[in-house]
């Protein structure tokens, strides 16, 4: 099993999710988080002082697939989540050791 973990913009998370819905990922967890990348939420000059970093809403997706899904899953997520500007996000990508649905017990890609 594999678990992505999506940082994108807040206003793709609706064409995300239905999308991963669509090629039938079953569960998905959302969080509300802030970030900066590379351009550091564009730097300020504030009082005279240099503003490192600046913290820009984001959400962060997190899906955990069976392996053989994760390259499709990944591939849905970029095309839906893509404005060709700074700051569209990244994608990370774990291998998960197991998972266990808590109600009956199950394990690995059963599970999921
Ligand atoms: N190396 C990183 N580690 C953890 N989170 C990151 C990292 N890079 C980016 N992020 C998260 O992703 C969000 C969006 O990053 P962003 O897309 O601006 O990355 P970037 O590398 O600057 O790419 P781009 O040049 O396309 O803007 C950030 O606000 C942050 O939450
Ligand atoms: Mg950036």
């Amino acid at each position: 099993m594999k678990k992505i973990e999506a940082i994108i913009r807040p206003e793709k998370l609706n064409d995300v999710k239905d999308a991963l819905s669509n090629i039938g990922v079953n569960g998905m967890t959302i969080s509300n988080v802030m970030g900066f990348g590379k351009q550091k939420g564009h730097t300020q000059i504030y009082r005279g002082q240099e503003i490192v970093s600046k913290l820009l809403p984001k959400i962060k997706l997190e899906v955990v697939i069976p392996t053989k899904k994760a390259d499709e899953v990944i591939a849905t997520i970029v095309n839906t989540s893509k404005t060709g500007e700074f700051g569209d996000g990244k994608i990370f990508v774990f291998d998960v050791a197991d998972t266990i649905r808590i109600r009956t017990g199950e394990h690995g890609d059963d599970a999921i």
